[in-house]
C-alpha cells in the first residue's frame, strides 16, 4: 500500500495522484528521498540494477506533454524504463494528440484510461490541468508542469540534492533569482522550504518580475522569513543555496517586453559565495548563468538535474507497487 502519497482533499482526486507538493508532509518526504537515496544506490551495482529493471515488468506509464521537456519527460520515460516498465508517449500532445482536433483533455484522460497504464505523466501549458484530469482519472496522474501552477516532482529534486549536500532541509538561507513571477519551481520549492523550521528565503529579481504574494503568504504564515532585493551583492556573502532561473519568455502576455530575467550569474559574482555553498537550477539554461560558472565546484545544476531519475523512480515504483 501506498504510504507515502495523501490523499489531495479536492475534487475525489486518487490518492496516488502527485499534484502538488502541498499533499507530502515531512515524513512522506523523508520515505521519498530514502526511496531515492536507495534507487541511486542500486543503481550503481549491476545485480541490483537488473532487479530493479526487471521489477515492473508487467506495467506501463504514459508521458502526456503539451509543452516541451528535455528532462522532466525523458527522466520520467527513464526511470519508467529502468524499473522494466513500458512507456508510451506523446512528446507534442498539442500539436500531434487528438487535442489539434480539439479533443478535451477529459476526454483523452477517459481514453487512457482504458489502456491498463499504471501512472499518466502530464505536463501542459494551463495551471490546473493536471488537477482537471485527476478529476477524471482512475489512473494516477503525476503532474510534471503545468502552466504557472506547480512543478512537484522537480521540487522534490531539488529538496533531495539540497538534503544531499547538506544533510538537512530546514535552518537554510537560500537565494532565489531571475524569473520568479512566471517560474512554476520555485514557487513549489518555496511550498516545500515552508514546511522545514528556521529556513530564509532572499527573493532577488527585477520589479517586473517578482515572486507573486500568495507565495510570500504562504512563507509568512509558516513562520519561513523572506526579504526582496534587486542587488546580489546584498544576499550572496550569507546564503546557502542559490536557486536561479531563467526568464519564462513563453509565458510573458507580450514575449517582447522583457529581455531577460536581469541577472547573470557569472565567475565574478559568485566569488562572493560562501565555499560551502550550492548553486542549483531546474534548467534549461539561457544566458542567465555564465557557462564559466559551471567549473565551480559549488554548481550542482547537472547533478541536480540527475537527481531528477531517482525521484522519479521512486515515485513510479510506489505508484506501481501499490
Ligand atoms: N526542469 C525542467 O522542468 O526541465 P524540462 O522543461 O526540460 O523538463
Amino acid at each position: 500500500m501506498l504510504d507515502f502519497i495523501i490523499l489531495m482533499a479536492q475534487n475525489g482526486v486518487s490518492n496516488m495522484d502527485v499534484l502538488s507538493v502541498d499533499q507530502f508532509d515531512i515524513k512522506q518526504l523523508e520515505k521519498i528521498f530514502s526511496l531515492a537515496e536507495s534507487i541511486e544506490r542500486r543503481l550503481k551495482d549491476k545485480k541490483a540494477a537488473k532487479e530493479l529493471a526487471q521489477k515492473h515488468f508487467d506495467k506501463q506509464i504514459c508521458t502526456l506533454f503539451y509543452e516541451p521537456s528535455t528532462r522532466t519527460r525523458l527522466s520520467f520515460e527513464t526511470a519508467g524504463l529502468k524499473l522494466g516498465m513500458g512507456v508510451v508517449s506523446t512528446e507534442n500532445a498539442a500539436g500531434f494528440s487528438s487535442a489539434a482536433k480539439g479533443e478535451t483533455l477529459e476526454d483523452t484522460i477517459n481514453v487512457l484510461n482504458n489502456y491498463g497504464l499504471s501512472a499518466i505523466i502530464i505536463r501542459h501549458t494551463e495551471t490546473g490541468a493536471a488537477g482537471k484530469a485527476a478529476s477524471v482519472s482512475k489512473v494516477p496522474i503525476i503532474n510534471a508542469g503545468d502552466g504557472t501552477g506547480e512543478h512537484p516532482t522537480q521540487a522534490l529534486l531539488d529538496a533531495y540534492t539540497i538534503k544531499k549536500h547538506f544533510g538537512r532541509l530546514d535552518n537554510l538561507k537560500v537565494v532565489a533569482g531571475g524569473d520568479l513571477k512566471y517560474g512554476r519551481t520555485i514557487r513549489s520549492l518555496c511550498r516545500l522550504l515552508a514546511l522545514y523550521p528556521g529556513n530564509h528565503v532572499s527573493f532577488v529579481s527585477t520589479p517586473e518580475l517578482q515572486m507573486a504574494d500568495d507565495i510570500k503568504q504562504l512563507l509568512q504564515k509558516s513562520g519561513t522569513t523572506y526579504d526582496e532585493t534587486d542587488d546580489v551583492n546584498k544576499v550572496f556573502a550569507d546564503t546557502d543555496v542559490v536557486y536561479w532561473t531563467r526568464l519564462q519568455k513563453e509565458r510573458l502576455e507580450n514575449p517582447g517586453s522583457i529581455d531577460s530575467g536581469g541577472f547573470t550569474l557569472t565567475a565574478d559574482n559568485i566569488s562572493k559565495l560562501p565555499k560551502e555553498a550550492i548553486i542549483l537550477h531546474p534548467l534549461p539554461r539561457v544566458d542567465e548563468i555564465d557557462p564559466e560558472v559551471d567549473k565551480d565546484p559549488r554548481a550542482k545544476y547537472f547533478e541536480q538535474a540527475g537527481n531528477g531519475l531517482y525521484i522519479r523512480m521512486a515515485l513510479l515504483d510506489q505508484i506501481a507497487s501499490s
